[in-house]
């Protein structure tokens, strides 16, 4: 059988599978490259610019990483399991005019180093998904921007999903904010201190703040990347909160109290509550 017909037949064999989350049968991820059309969606889902890396985990040929850089001014990094392929993806490069903002390496993504990426693209068997969610999470900067063409995460809701012949999902690694923390904001009234406390799957995240005698729950949580957004309602007022995710250990911003265009400007500033024994 030709081999690409093999590759795209077990590609699209996975596909009733992949709607059953736990139930992917583990096979290696054939080459198959993506078509022009697909290259260029993923790369526009994810809103590539010339500050990015794009890092292609299973880069087959290199067009994708390739394509980054011509077409959206980005460095690329592509790591390929397979030493032929990144031999072509390098002359590939070469022949592209863009050998010097891009690089390949021959190598297992399940092990490979790619934390400097702001982009990466999948184009890969939901198996090998599923097994590279934990350091994608673990290890990309939050904010990074995740594109999978046809095969996301199985429990992990995307942010965007779009069709366009095939289906490309965007997920932003989101930062870990789940626990209790001391949240310090000045409001109208003074400065106040709350108890707050966070559950979180992926990016979405609900909680509230402990108030003597009582809980204000955290309304329209959001958590984008690095970015938090929740309102506080009080005393019949609204305290808009919207803020950065510093590392794992604080995060601040502004608060805006009050109704109409000219709320009163506040700020606030949460810092975790690490219990002993939390900190290793
Ligand atoms: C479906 S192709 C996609 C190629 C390219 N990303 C594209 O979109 O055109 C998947 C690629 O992943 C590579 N691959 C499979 N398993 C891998 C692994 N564990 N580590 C690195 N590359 C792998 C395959 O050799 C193949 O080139």
């Amino acid at each position: 059988m030709n081999p690409r017909l093999y590759a795209a037949a077990l590609l699209l064999s996975v596909s009733a599978h992949a709607a059953t989350p736990g139930a992917f049968p583990d096979v290696p991820t054939p080459y198959l490259p993506s078509t022009e059309i697909a290259v260029d969606e993923m790369l526009r889902l994810a809103g590539t610019g010339p500050d990015d890396l794009v890092v292609d985990l299973g880069s087959g040929d290199g067009r994708v990483v390739i394509a980054a850089a011509r077409d959206y001014g980005a460095r690329g990094l592509g790591i390929e399991i397979d030493p032929k392929l990144v031999a072509e993806s390098e002359a590939n490069a070469r022949q592209a005019g863009v050998a010097e903002r891009v690089a390949f390496r021959q190598g297992d993504v399940l092990t490979a180093d790619y934390r400097a990426a702001t982009v990466v693209t999948l184009y890969l068997l939901p198996g090998l998904v599923e097994r590279l969610k934990p350091r994608l999470l673990a290890e990309l900067k939050p904010g990074t921007r995740i594109v999978a063409h046809d095969y996301g995460f199985s429990d992990w809701k995307p942010d965007h999903s779009i069709v366009i012949s095939k289906t490309y999902h965007l997920y932003r690694v989101p930062a870990a904010v789940a626990g209790k923390w001391r949240l310090q904001a000045v409001l109208p009234d003074g400065e106040r201190e709350f108890d707050f406390e966070l559950e979180q799957r992926y990016q979405e995240i609900r909680g509230g703040a402990r108030v003597a005698g009582g809980y204000l729950p955290a309304f329209e949580a959001r958590l984008a990347g690095d970015r938090i957004a929740f309102v506080l309602v009080e005393g019949g007022a609204s305290h808009r909160f919207e803020g950065r995710v510093q590392g794992t250990l604080s995060m601040e911003g502004t608060v805006r109290s009050g109704p109409g265009r000219n709320p009163v400007a506040g700020s606030w500033r949460a810092t975790r509550v690490v219990r002993s024994g939390d900190e290793g």
